[in-house]
């Protein structure tokens, strides 16, 4: 079976790299001819996004995929109504706009933040006195690490916050949720409806960008894992997702707090490949290719810590027992994913051990 993703970057490869045991093949549409896929499978795409393109790549694969979810709902329609695509058109229409996901999340009764929908900078004062101060003011589409969000702390800011976003209404003001910690649960769902959930991550952000995940996170409590279980397995089957799907969360103390989702592969599940009796990528495949899906169960403490703008050194990362190394083929530049690290150890205490020593290798260092 082939199977076309759309997007060439690391997840892509490494969904590639878990579904090559199973016989599957790839193709990717990507407009970057070194995109980290590219040693993977055959590659399509042009910078224009040409219909030529898209059809070849329709007619490259039997199943199509993503591993991003910045791509037009109209291009997945084009495809769905000739072979099948796996998360849903549904799946990616709502997580690709926060406005949508919002509602998704009241619609389900999903504890989220308060938000406000912006058209003109009048509405942020609006959203100010409705909301309160500070607010997390983003764009709908389009956002990643951090990327298109302003956080309004004075009404002072305003001009300024409408300089950096305003051409990109409609906007989302968003209540600053106080949290203690940022966790994140990743399912899959199959295509005969049955889910199984990874344990939570605990999530470290710095500058924006995913700086390190332990998992399972600490000190969270049964019911803490089982109450983000029921709001993602209610959001998967909302969705009629068929893949992997990620729910963001805020650890408050009132409970947790949905954030986002991406229907997809995600950052804080890498620790899977080797944390995990069947990684999300290796789940992803399964649910993708209509095969029975693996055991999400976590074999022991992992910490995943991304390599970000500047590389380590191999050797250095590979002397330390019990660590992994997971290159992405990409050049280094400034704030740039180009690898992760998984560790995984007997005890949470051996698990900083050796973050400790991973962290002296990094020459980029992060919040570890
Ligand atoms: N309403 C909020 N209250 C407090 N902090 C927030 C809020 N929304 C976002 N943040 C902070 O900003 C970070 C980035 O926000 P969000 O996850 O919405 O954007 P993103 O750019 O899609 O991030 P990523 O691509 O890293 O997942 C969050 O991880 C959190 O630390
Ligand atoms: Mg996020």
């Amino acid at each position: 079976m082939k199977i076309g993703v759309f997007g060439g970057g690391q997840l892509g490869r490494m969904m590639a790299l878990a579904g090559y045991p199973f016989n599957l093949r790839f193709s990717f549409y990507d407009a970057a001819v070194d995109c980290p896929s590219a040693p993977l499978g055959q590659l399509f795409g042009d910078k224009h996004a040409s219909p030529e393109s898209l059809d070849a790549f329709i007619a490259s694969a039997d199943v199509f995929t993503y591993e991003f979810e910045n791509i037009p709902v109209a291009w997945v329609e084009h495809i769905a109504a000739q072979k099948p695509v796996y998360p849903s058109v549904k799946s990616l229409a709502i997580s690709q706009n926060r406005l949508n996901e919002k509602k998704l999340f009241s619609q389900l009764n999903i504890p989220a933040a308060a938000y406000h929908e912006i058209h003109c900078a009048d509405d942020l004062a609006q959203a100010a006195s409705l909301l309160g101060l500070p607010l997390v003011i983003k764009t709908t589409m389009g956002g990643y690490d951090g990327k298109g969000q302003f956080v309004l702390r004075h009404m002072n800011e305003v001009s300024q916050a409408w300089a950096e976003l305003g051409k990109a209404v409609p906007l989302i003001a968003e209540a600053f949720v106080t949290f203690q910690r940022e966790l994140s649960i990743i399912a899959v769902r199959s295509q005969t409806g049955e889910t199984r959930c990874y344990p939570l991550a605990w999530n470290t952000h710095h500058q924006g960008i995913l700086s390190h995940s332990i998992v399972p996170a600490p000190q969270v409590s049964a019911a803490t894992q089982v109450q983000a279980e029921q709001y993602i397995t209610q959001i998967l089957h909302e969705l009629n997702h068929v893949g992997v799907l990620t729910l963001e969360l805020f650890d408050t103390q009132s409970g947790l707090y949905a954030n986002e989702t991406a229907p997809r592969v995600h950052n804080s599940g890498h620790w899977s490949i080797e944390g995990a009796v069947s990684s999300q990528f290796e789940n992803h495949m399964r649910a993708v290719a209509g095969l029975p899906l693996g055991s999400t169960e976590a074999i022991r403490p992992s910490a995943m810590i991304n390599i970000i703008g500047q590389h380590p050194d191999t050797s250095a990362i590979l002397a330390i027992p019990e660590t992994h190394l997971h290159l992405y083929g990409k050049s280094e530049r400034v704030g740039r994913k180009l690898g992760h690290i998984t560790i995984t150890a007997e005890t949470y205490e051996a698990l900083q051990t050796r973050i400790a020593e991973v962290a002296a290798c990094l020459p980029n260092k992060m919040a570890l």
